[in-house]
């Protein structure tokens, strides 16, 4: 148990416990810390956070309902925006204050960081300041100083206190499987440069550290993500032709109920083709994480207690096909409680109720989905 918290070690204990009792005991152990659960597996489970002042309303360690909810339940945190250029570069110079909070909290109470992320490829999330920025007479390699700089510095910050890196989020445009274009991408003269130098940099910055290219396509079928998944595919296979150092590849699963069917029939039309595509990202040799589950109930009921047991079982479904993989290890929720998930605000509901795709209700309540996660982890082929 060495190099184990003590808060992890009493959590290890507690679901020891409940792991050599029947099932009942198991769907009860389930409905408690879910990082309990999935260390007796080999995995674990964390989940974002925000910053906040204190007692703020909000996802955040300073709320102090929720900072109860990431001890019981997580080992892992990721930070939903503060590591984001928008946060840490909202002018040209860098700005670590929202980030250090969240790593001091981290540091204090035994989590583990991940850091979401070196660079969030679309242009639409850049700041202001670099759409419109002068890369000069020497465009290449001035982007190529500008984005090495900030791995370096954002490395050497935090050196051994995050251990997995998002290095690129992002670079597929789903509707082509092109690499975005963007005015980064055009001062590199390509994509691919531009990718390769991030993770060269990060590798030489972060020998500790697990390097992931992140990204959003999903196994839901007949959308774009179709051609989202070959796109990333054809990434993964260049990685590997050049010899990037990229280790595992990033499963954000925003999984949504976006079908007006059944949800055994959704999963039935999606499990193949989904396999298929995480079996040739494993054969070349990527392990896998899922870095921002949760689930877009936006065709799902609107009775609670129907909709809650809908997204419960979508769940499920979609982390037993997963966890069959032994690549994967971690997974992190996107947020814990419903009322602070951003998919509220992004994409809403027709009947204008509240998502329900997180852990917990608005009153801090463990829904279905918290059970459901559980019992994925407690199903899970040990690691
Ligand atoms: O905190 C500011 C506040 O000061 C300001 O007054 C207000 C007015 O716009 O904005 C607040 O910031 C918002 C922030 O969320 C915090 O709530 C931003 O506008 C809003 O754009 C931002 O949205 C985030 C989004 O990424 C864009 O950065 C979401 O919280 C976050 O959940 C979402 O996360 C992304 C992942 O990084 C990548 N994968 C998809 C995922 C969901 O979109």
């Amino acid at each position: 148990m060495t190099g184990l918290t003590r808060r992890e070690m009493l959590a290890a204990g507690a679901a020891t416990a409940a792991m050599t009792m029947g099932g009942t005991a198991m769907a009860r152990a389930a409905a408690s810390g879910l990082d309990t659960i999935a260390k007796t597996r080999g995995m674990r489970f964390g989940s974002a956070v925000a910053f906040g002042a204190p007692g703020a309303d909000r996802g955040s360690f300073a709320n102090p309902a929720y900072a109860a909810i990431l001890e019981r339940d997580c080992g892992l945190l990721v930070p939903e925006n503060e590591l984001k250029w928008q946060w840490t570069r909202h002018t040209q110079d860098y700005d670590f204050r929202q980030f250090d909070a969240i790593v001091d909290y981290a540091s204090a109470k035994g989590f583990r960081t991940r850091g979401h992320t070196l660079f969030w490829a679309p242009q639409k999330w850049f700041p202001e300041w670099l759409v419109k920025h002068d890369f000069g007479p020497q465009p290449a390699k001035a982007a190529e100083t500008m984005l090495a700089d900030h791995v370096r510095t954002v490395c050497k910050r935090y050196g051994a206190k995050i251990y997995s890196y998002d290095v690129v989020n992002e670079a597929v445009e789903p509707s082509t499987g092109a690499l975005r274009d963007t005015v980064v991408t055009r001062a590199f003269g390509s994509g691919e440069a531009m990718l390769d130098l991030m993770f060269h940099t990060a590798r030489a910055e972060a020998p500790h550290a697990e390097l992931v290219y992140n990204d959003y396509m999903s196994w839901e079928r007949g959308t774009e993500d179709e051609t989202h998944i070959a796109g990333v595919l054809k990434l993964l296979e260049g990685f590997r032709k050049r010899g990037t150092p990229v280790d595992t590849l990033g499963i954000q699963s925003h999984i949504r109920l976006l079908k007006d069917k059944p949800v055994a029939e959704i999963v039935k039309e999606s499990e193949g083709p989904w396999r298929h595509f995480l079996d040739a990202a494993v054969a070349m040799g990527y392990k896998l994480v899922i870095t921002e589950f949760d689930v877009n109930d936006k065709k799902a009921p609107t009775d609670i207690a129907a909709r809650d047991i809908m997204v419960a079982d979508y769940a499920k479904a979609y982390l037993d096909v997963m966890f069959s993989y032994p690549q994967l290890k971690d997974v992190l929720a996107w947020g814990m409680v419903d009322k602070y998930s951003w998919l509220t605000g992004f994409d809403p509901r027709a009947d204008k109720t509240m998502t329900r795709g997180c852990p917990y209700d608005a009153e801090f309540k463990a829904k279905p989905l918290h059970a459901a996660i559980g019992a994925a982890f407690a199903g899970a082929p040990a690691r």
